[in-house]
């Protein structure tokens, strides 16, 4: 009896241990298929030297076509180089102070420009524009009555001269056409905007009959891209900025040119030799160029499929949700997170890049910035250390290849305006003012961009190039365009 019961123990005892083998086997798998999707996903994204090289040549040969003739560039409408800008005058020491505002979708700032001590402004900003209903957004009224708003909360320092007319200066920081210093109009929306109804029409007359229903006496003296702007204040503060890079929520690249190597030209020479050429190279696409299957989702189910392809792999707005789009394939495939998808893993853009930036930069020894944010994110709180480390080698295959991509976009900016050698021994300096909060927060894709342009352009051109932070340079450089455009000026001489 005592033997049987034995038995019966010892063979209870190996079915435990089988089921127990068999589990730890099967965790084992899963591990095993998590890490061939991370595996199979960095080897997507990589992005050597070569291939670099091969993004670059494609973005020299579409920015030429674009510059060569009108519908040049494949890109159509939204030619990689094909739109002009003026190049604004910008504003020099002159005798009086005034107040100048910019105003972007995101943003309302006040800017006081000090006419006397050239480069002091002064600035008031309300931000968070974002925090409104569709429905309300797509209003003029809530347009003008934010204006409005704005304008009778500010203090005394910030109203303009008795008997003038207000001015502001306007980022608009999507596609358009420029057709004066004070108007354009709108070729597209990018970013996850959508109010198709404003597609075509004059942003500046838009704005403007906004403000008057608000019976708000103000004019746009300057209408502006933010990479206009970021230029501008760039310049403004630094005589050798050449090119401005916004890299934000989304992205797109602004340079001087001399207007005579322009073949496609644009009317009389301008009297300065030169010409800001804005690119939107957000629009780039190329065939050498891995997308992985979550670049190609996440474009197919965005509001503009196939549209700013370069922009979607690189920039703020779309960064955190490849990762988010990662960690859900783990999820359903490898059970990443256990035997069910949590649920909050299958929403489109819970996971923002600030997210991204700050799990990637944890230093912590735990990862404990990893598990709070994946806590408080995706309501998930069973991560293990090895599990968190996956998580941070995501971040930083994604943040690695845009920062990169980034990097070979400024090169071939360089190289279009001949300053990626050096010619006759003489070393140019040359400075790029950067704006957005991308470049500004995220160390880590900013320290990738800065060391992968170095191993472009070799260590002893990059001596000489200089990356600026031109922080809120966009608005920044819109009203200080909008004063030396100032309908007054010159009145007070
Ligand atoms: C827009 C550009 C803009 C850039 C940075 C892109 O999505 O197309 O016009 O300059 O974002 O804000």
């Amino acid at each position: 009896m005592r033997k049987v019961a034995v038995g019966i123990a010892v063979a209870c005892g190996v079915a435990a241990a089988a089921v127990v083998v068999l589990r730890r086997m099967k965790k084992a798998g899963k591990w095993v298929k998590a890490m061939e999707i991370v595996k199979d996903f960095e080897e997507k994204c990589a992005t050597p030297l070569s291939r670099l090289r091969q993004v670059l040549d494609a973005m020299i040969v579409e920015m030429q076509a674009g510059l060569a003739s009108e519908g040049g560039s494949k890109l159509n409408a939204h030619q990689l180089c094909g739109q002009f800008a003026y190049w604004f005058s910008l504003p020099t020491l002159g005798k009086r102070r005034d107040c100048f505002m910019h105003w972007t979708l995101v943003e309302l700032i006040s800017v006081c420009y000090d006419w006397y001590s050239e480069g002091r402004v002064v600035v008031s900003s309300i931000n968070n524009l974002w925090s409104v209903d569709s429905d309300e957004f797509d209003d003029r009224v809530f347009i003008g009555s934010k204006l409005a708003k704005f304008v009778a909360q500010e203090g005394p320092d910030f109203k303009p001269t008795p008997g003038r007319q207000r001015e502001l200066g306007f980022t608009f920081s999507f596609p358009v056409v420029q057709t004066s210093l004070a108007s354009g109009t709108l070729l597209k929306w990018t970013k996850g905007f959508s109010i198709n109804e404003a597609v075509g029409r004059d942003v500046v007359d838009e704005l403007t009959k906004a403000m008057e229903r608000h019976g708000l006496d103000m004019r746009v003296s300057a209408f502006v891209n933010d990479t206009i702007g970021t230029l501008a204040s760039g310049r403004y503060a630094d005589n050798d900025v050449v090119d401005a890079v916004i890299l934000g929520t989304g992205s797109k690249a602004a340079y001087v040119e001399r207007a005579d190597a322009i073949p496609k030209g644009h009317g009389p020479l301008p009297r300065s030799g030169e010409m800001v050429i804005n690119m939107e190279w957000g629009n780039f696409k190329l065939a050498h160029l891995l997308l992985s299957e979550y670049d190609l989702e996440l474009d197919a189910e965005s509001l503009n499929p196939g549209d700013q392809i370069f922009e979607k792999v690189m920039s703020g707005m779309y960064l955190g949700e490849i990762v988010r789009r990662v960690l859900n394939w783990m999820a359903k495939e490898a059970a990443f997170f256990g035997d069910t998808v949590p649920p909050k893993l299958k929403v489109l853009f819970i996971l923002g890049t600030p997210a991204i930036s700050a799990m990637h930069q944890d230093t912590s020894p735990d990862l404990k910035v990893v598990a709070s944010h994946i806590k408080d994110i995706f309501e998930i709180s069973n991560t293990s250390l090895k599990m968190r480390q996956v998580i941070v080698r995501i971040c930083s295959i994604v943040a690695m290849r845009g920062a990169r991509l980034s990097a070979a976009g400024i090169l071939s900016i360089l190289w279009n305006m001949g300053r990626d050698t050096i010619t006759g021994g003489e070393k140019r300096r040359t400075a790029i003012a950067m704006d957005g909060g991308l470049y500004e927060h995220y160390t880590e894709y900013r320290k990738c961009l800065v060391n992968c342009l170095n191993e472009l352009l070799g260590k002893e051109v990059f001596e000489s190039v200089v990356l600026k932070l031109s922080k809120d340079g966009s608005g920044i450089g819109a009203a200080i365009l909008a004063a030396s455009h100032s309908k007054y000026l010159g009145w007070d001489d």
